[in-house]
């Protein structure tokens, strides 16, 4: 689908000669293509509808032609397309596990510098491609509690006075003009964003090192002023968002507690090791939390928001402990180190506690030193993050929240050049943004997997490395299946366990996939 105002559809006739499945499609030197949106041209998605009974709705995205590309597939003729060395899905419809939160990005001073610098037709088409009924339907936001490397100063809410009362806090210029405008409008996009904040680091003065970066502890002890003090910084955050109509379902402890504990991080940070975060939240964090209204009940407050490797350590620490425990609704974690170490930490959390919820909260390709930056039309990095996708909800995770929603063309701004990749680029100076494959990933999810959608079990016989599958029941009585087949040829897959007979599909190259099954 197209989304186009009445007055251009006639040029269009000239200029859309590369448009398949609505995608403008522009090829910089990557392996893939981008879709590009600007004043004149931008594709959009058709609403999901329910198939009719009996059929099944196939979207596929690939890395040589398609993007999102809808067909209807009728399950009788697809019983001859069985083949014996077919990898076999077997799904049980009995078997659940966890069920779905939702999808989102993060509202960064980044972010918001980028959209803004597009014209304000634009602005409105980017954030209705995350957030509108026609775009990635996202359901959630992650926003920083100050400033984080993807700022173009490093700020809290109170630099310049030491004052443990926050008589001089005011949110900064970044919260009222890059974040709070946009959080509006993709509310309303939305019907309802389940928001949460995290901070990145607290005022340098309650530091012993007295800096915002680098290695960096709080002053004293859990139980103590400073530590009492950060607690009600956080609710003096969520004071005043909520003054300018903007209120949180959730908030997590701190962004990546390891970092301010390793020698020389380049940003904002602050280290506070799993004995410390226990103790915080049940000395501090959680009373004063729920003294000021933000108790369980009303906003969640999810631990770790760091890498994979220290989840269970965490976990195990905070959970063991009962008073910090009841404070808490769930775990949040982050992606780097999730293609390295995989996912046997989520299994063993959710063994020990399955009450906590986990949620993956941040998610870029293009950091660290490999590949640093934007690839414009990486296919890769599209698998990377559908695999990643697929990870996460075979393992428990309840949704999957990305990082900055919109960088520059060189993966910024970002005040210690910690350049990464967005699934939306913008070019301020063309007056267009670009919709990677990043993008097209994670459509295959998010427009499919509401809230309340509860993951199957599902056995694969005859399994090939490269073809990763998930498989859930929503609400409304449907079946979806997601593939990934990062294979250079095409695969055959057989599916059971739904429809009277086995049916056979052909997952093309490089392609990811969603089926959806009407089953009332
Ligand atoms: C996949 O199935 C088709 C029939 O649907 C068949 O022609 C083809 O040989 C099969 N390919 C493989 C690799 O099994
Ligand atoms: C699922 O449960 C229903 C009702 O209990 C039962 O009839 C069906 O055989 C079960 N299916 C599987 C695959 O276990
Ligand atoms: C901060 O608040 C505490 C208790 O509310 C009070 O005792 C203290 O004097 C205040 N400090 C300042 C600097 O206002
Ligand atoms: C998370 O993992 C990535 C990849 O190994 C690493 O570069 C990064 O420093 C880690 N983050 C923290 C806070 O340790
Ligand atoms: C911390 O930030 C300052 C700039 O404010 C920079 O000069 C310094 O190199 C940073 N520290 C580290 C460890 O990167």
């Amino acid at each position: 689908m197209d989304r186009l105002l009445p007055c251009t559809i006639v040029l269009l006739l000239f200029i859309n000669a590369v448009k398949t499945d609505g995608c403008h499609k522009r090829k910089f030197k990557d392996d893939s293509f981008v879709c590009v949106c600007n004043e004149l041209e931008c594709d959009s998605f058709e609403p999901v509808t329910n198939p009719p009974k009996g059929l099944i709705y196939s979207y596929v995205s690939d890395r040589d032609e398609h993007r999102f590309h809808k067909d209807t597939l009728d399950p009788k003729t697809l019983v001859n397309a069985v083949t014996a060395d077919s990898i076999k899905l077997s799904i049980n419809v009995n078997e659940t596990y966890q069920q779905i939160i939702g999808f989102g990005g993060s509202f960064t001073d980044a972010a918001g510098i980028n959209i803004k610098s597009l014209p304000d037709k634009l602005v409105l088409d980017l954030i209705r491609d995350y957030f509108g009924k026609d775009g990635l339907e996202y359901n959630m936001g992650r926003v920083t509690i100050g400033g984080a490397d993807f700022s173009t100063r490093p700020y809290t809410y109170q630099d310049d006075y030491q004052d443990l009362n926050w008589t001089h806090f005011a949110l900064a210029e970044e919260d009222l003009v890059y974040k709070i405008p946009y959080i509006k409008i993709a509310n309303d996009f939305s019907g309802g964003l389940k928001l949460f904040g995290s901070m990145w680091s607290p005022p340098a003065w309650m530091k012993y090192q007295q800096r915002i970066n680098g290695t960096g502890t709080l002053i004293g002890d859990p139980g103590e002023i400073y530590y009492k003090a950060m607690a009600s910084y956080m609710v003096k955050f969520l004071d005043e968002y909520k003054k300018h109509g903007v209120e949180f379902w959730g908030i997590t402890t701190l962004n990546e507690p390891s970092a301010g504990g390793k020698p020389d991080y380049a940003f904002n940070c602050l280290g506070i090791s799993p004995e410390q975060m226990t103790k915080w939240i049940a000395k501090d964090l959680g009373p004063i939390l729920k003294a000021a209204g933000y108790g369980k009940d009303k906003l969640k407050l999810l631990i770790l928001d760091d890498n994979v490797s220290l989840l269970f350590l965490y976990a195990s620490r905070v959970f063991s402990n009962y008073e910090a425990s009841q404070y808490v609704s769930g775990i949040a974690v982050h992606w780097y180190e999730n293609a390295q170490f995989g996912f046997d930490g989520f299994d063993k959390t959710h063994q020990f506690f399955p009450d906590y919820l986990m949620l993956s909260t941040e998610a870029c390709t293009g950091a660290g030193s490999d590949d640093p930056g934007v690839r414009l039309g990486s296919w890769k990095r599209g698998e990377e993050y559908a695999n990643d996708l697929v990870g996460n909800m075979n393992h428990w995770s309840s949704g999957w929240v990305d990082w900055n929603l919109a960088l520059n063309s060189i993966g910024g701004p970002n005040w210690v050049s910690n350049f990464v990749d967005a699934p939306i680029i913008v070019n301020a100076e063309k007056q267009e943004y670009y919709k990677q494959p990043m993008y097209y990933a994670l459509a295959h999810f998010s427009k499919f997997l509401k809230p309340g959608s509860t993951r199957l079990g599902f056995k694969v016989t005859n399994p090939n490395d490269n073809v990763r599958t998930t498989v859930f029941k929503t609400d409304q009585n449907q079946l979806v299946v997601i593939t990934v087949n990062s294979n250079d040829h095409a695969v055959n897959l057989t599916f059971e366990g739904f429809a009277e007979n086995p049916i056979g599909l052909t997952l093309g190259p490089r392609s990811f996939r969603t089926l959806v099954i009407n089953k009332s």
